[in-house]
């Protein structure tokens, strides 16, 4: 089900709006039910909006009510040169911790990871109890 998610996460990419980092971000974002939802880094001249590739395939997915997801892909580049890993963000891990247990996993360039990986502890709602 994740082959060729790398690919279309490269793809995604070509659509980031990075003109101040010029670092071009894409994401792909596989659901339980086999559907892909593609994201890309948006920046905004208030450097601090910006939002990243893989939050935007998230909420993109949250928004059209999917909320089981299986893998995400991220891949990302200064130079169009996607062999080197592209790790997510602390930020995005924890949107991910929202939706995603420890084995969701995240496929980079050098292969398959899982979310506890990168991301053994998240603020949860057993936080806000
Ligand atoms: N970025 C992402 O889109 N995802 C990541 O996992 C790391 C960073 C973006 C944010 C910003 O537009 C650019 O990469 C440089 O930080």
């Amino acid at each position: 089900m994740t082959d060729g998610l790398f690919e279309i996460a490269v793809k995604a990419a070509k659509n980031a709006y990075c003109p101040y980092s010029g670092f071009h971000v894409g994401a792909a974002l596989l659901t339980a039910d086999g559907e892909i939802y593609t994201g890309c880094n948006v920046e905004n001249a208030s450097y601090s909006m910006t939002v990243c590739a893989e939050r935007t395939a998230i909420f993109k997915a949250v928004s059209e009510r999917k909320k089981n997801f299986s893998a995400i892909a991220v891949a990302g580049s200064a130079d169009g040169d996607f062999s080197r890993n592209c790790t997510p963000c602390g930020a995005c891990l924890q949107v991910m911790s929202e939706f995603c247990g420890g084995d969701f996993t995240i496929i980079l360039a050098d292969g398959k990871h899982k979310l506890s990986e990168f991301f053994p502890v998240s603020f949860n709602k057993e936080n806000l109890k």
